[in-house]
């Protein structure tokens, strides 16, 4: 009798638990492949000047975690002397190209991360636009960032700091995976200065999912 009563009980206290759905996989992988640590949580609060992942293409995510493995993409260096790549590259012997995919699956369905504008300055914001249009950065990445071609990064409501680094990087010939070489020429002409106006516009750009 004592029994039948704790084990009711010890039911009682289990169920909520086992009533509670388990996590999508690519969530669980992302928070036990230690993904969490660096994109933050959902991949929408990464640290530092690290990309956000959330509602970017699941294609593009995949290559990009496939070229960061390989050492095809790589970055200028960290306050250490490191790639800021090198951290995430040494952790994706963690992972196979399977779960790589289900990650990336899962990243792709959800909402874009919160936008932090680099600036609320309306003069500049404006000037950024105009840059944009200017460059003809639409042509691949869609107007104001928010409808790149399928495949291709999403930029608009990317972090500041992140959008300026790659642009910089890319200009210089650092980040050279992929297909990148094609937007060589809509930058090799742009100053620090007008990348910096650039990463400030798409950083305050919304976009809906
Ligand atoms: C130690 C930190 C760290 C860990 C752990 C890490 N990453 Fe990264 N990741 C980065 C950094 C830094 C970059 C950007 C590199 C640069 O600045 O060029 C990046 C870039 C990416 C990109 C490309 C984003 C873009 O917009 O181009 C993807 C996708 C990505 N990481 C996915 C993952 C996944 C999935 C995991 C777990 C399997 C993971 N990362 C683990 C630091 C990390
Ligand atoms: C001819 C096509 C093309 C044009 C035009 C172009 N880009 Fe890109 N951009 C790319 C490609 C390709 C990548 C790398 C991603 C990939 O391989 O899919 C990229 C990557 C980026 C990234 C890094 C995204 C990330 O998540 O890491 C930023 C930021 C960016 N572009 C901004 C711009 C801006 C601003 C302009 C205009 C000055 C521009 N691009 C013009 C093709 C283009």
């Amino acid at each position: 009798m004592r029994t039948a009563v704790f084990l009711a009980a010890a039911m009682a206290l289990a169920m909520p638990a086992m009533a509670q759905e388990a996590p999508p996989e690519g969530k669980s992988l992302f928070l036990t492949k230690t993904c969490v640590a660096c994109h933050g949580k959902d991949g929408s609060k990464a640290i530092l000047g690290y990309p956000n992942l959330a509602g970017l293409d699941k294609t593009y995510l995949l290559t990009q975690m496939k070229d960061i493995a390989s050492g095809a993409r790589t970055s200028g260096k960290d306050e250490r002397g490191y790639p800021r790549t090198q951290g995430m590259k040494d952790i994706m012997h963690l992972v196979t190209e399977a779960e790589m995919t289900t990650i990336a699956d899962w990243l792709s369905k959800l909402p874009p991360a919160p936008l932090k504008p680099g600036t609320d300055d309306a003069a500049r914001l404006e000037a950024g636009a105009k840059l944009y249009d200017k460059t003809n950065c639409k042509t691949c990445h869609g107007p104001q960032g928010t409808k790149p071609l399928p495949t291709y990064s999403l930029i608009a409501g990317q972090k500041k700091a992140y959008l300026a680094q790659q642009m910089v990087e890319i200009r210089d010939g650092v980040r050279a995976n992929g297909r990148v070489k094609a937007m060589v020429p809509n930058v090799k002409n742009l100053t620090d200065d007008d990348i910096g106006l650039l990463a400030d516009f798409l950083s305050s750009v919304q976009v809906k999912k």
